[in-house]
């Protein structure tokens, strides 16, 4: 069999996505995956359309890419829901993570961050991701979800297991199953041990609305499954990728320490560029035609996010990363109804242990034999950005 033009279970893949999407942009931008059995779109017109479009592009039975995530990943996030069902548990949640609510998180982040950095300052050495990325997300998260210091270790391995993928794995693996319902678990007995009117953030929300019938007990539970992992892998990924690529352009690094107000343009850029949220999965709920392609109800697709956010026929000179290019047109936090609910607060996170690293750590070189990835299809970046400075009093 041919090799696929790309393939997203492809370690190799996960290491240089960027070469591959060209090739599908250029040569069949309405891809069809065969070893999976899904379409995979990487044009910014023809992904942006599909999350416009979300009555033919539904994420109900979307949970995950892979055809066989339904039915062993059975707790109803409402992410994988369409309206009434998503509307209704969106409201939930929503006004809490607009960010004139998470103002008060900062502090938390900024002390928090300091308190991961600091004990390496006299020792000239930091991973990026495996001494501070990999904390900092499932700190902040675990505000607004109650989990305790000595759990979130736990959740944060339980996590990494359901999205950890072997060489070309197409289908869920034991790993992958036992840590979703390890996860399930956990949150069927952390629910339990909450009652809704001394929980706040977005237990006390979910609780309080079960209590007054607005949402089941398993969409609770699978919507702080959906909370452990989104509020935790992609940020802690896209905090790797950014040290990288400024390591790659340290004139733009430059740029950063001088004026660290640039820092949330800079942010722009990276998802844009190099972003941690990759495929993005829906199904078809009406056969139609995309560049003459024949997409049939019931089909799974892909919305290949970070390569839409790489077309040049968005983007002028899409393929250099500018850290003054201040587009916002970018779709790394996806667009439309289920536009990422966490985006004012990766974007706090983010700008903070920037702010710090700036300051702090100016001088970083990364140890490029030291990168290791995770390997996902839908969440991109690395497990160790190993770094050197000087070392500090
Ligand atoms: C850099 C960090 C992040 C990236 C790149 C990212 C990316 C995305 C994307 C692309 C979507 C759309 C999914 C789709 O349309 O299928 C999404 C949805 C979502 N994200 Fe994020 N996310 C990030 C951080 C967070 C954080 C910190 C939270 C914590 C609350 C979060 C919670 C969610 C939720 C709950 C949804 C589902 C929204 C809905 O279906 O209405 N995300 N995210």
């Amino acid at each position: 069999m041919d090799e696929p033009l790309l393939d997203p279970y492809d370690h190799r893949f996960h290491w240089d996505p960027y070469p591959y999407y060209r090739a599908a942009r250029e040569r069949d931008p309405v891809y069809f995956y065969a070893p999976g059995g899904f379409w995979l779109l990487t044009k910014w017109d023809d992904v942006n359309r599909a999350f416009k479009d979300h009555r033919t592009f539904i994420n109900t039975g979307a949970v995950a890419l892979e055809k066989d995530a339904n039915d062993k990943l059975p707790y109803p996030m409402f992410l994988a829901s369409d309206a009434p069902v998503h509307t209704r548990q969106r409201a939930v949640l929503a006004p809490l993570m607009m960010p004139a609510a998470l103002g008060k998180l900062e502090a938390y982040t900024r002390q928090r961050t300091l308190q991961l950095i600091e004990p390496h300052l006299a020792t000239g050495r930091l991973d990026f991701v495996a001494d501070l990325a990999c904390y900092l997300p499932m700190d902040v998260i675990s505000q607004l979800i109650s989990v305790p210091i000595e759990d979130r270790d736990k959740v944060r391995g339980l996590a990494d297991d359901l999205i950890a993928r072997e060489d070309r794995q197409t289908d869920l693996s034991e790993r992958n199953v036992a840590g979703y319902m390890g996860l399930a678990q956990y949150f069927e007995e952390h629910s339990a041990r909450h009652a809704p009117a001394d929980s706040e953030g977005l237990l006390g929300a979910m609780l309080q609305a079960q209590q007054q019938g607005q949402m089941s007990h398993a969409e609770v539970v699978g919507n702080l499954i959906l909370l452990a992992i989104a509020g935790n892998e992609t940020t802690t990924k896209l905090i790797g990728n950014m040290a990288h690529r400024l390591w790659e352009h340290p004139e733009q690094r430059r740029m950063l320490v001088e004026d660290p107000k640039l820092i949330p343009k800079a942010i722009e850029e990276v998802l844009r560029f190099d972003g941690s949220s990759h495929i993005l999965t829906r199904r078809v709920a009406a056969d139609i035609t995309i560049r003459g392609k024949q997409l049939k109800k019931g089909d799974r697709v892909g919305l290949c996010v970070i390569s839409a956010n790489r077309d040049p026929d968005k983007f002028p000179n899409a393929e250099v990363f500018d850290i003054t290019r201040g587009s916002r047109d970018h779709m790394a936090f996806g667009y439309g109804v289920h536009a990422c609910l966490g985006a004012a607060l990766a974007r706090l996170e983010t700008r903070v242990v920037f702010e710090e690293i700036m300051r702090l750590l100016p001088d970083y070189e990364i140890e490029e034999s030291g990168l290791k990835r995770a390997h996902n299809p839908n969440v991109r970046g690395f497990t160790h950005v190993p770094a050197r400075f000087a070392v500090r009093g």
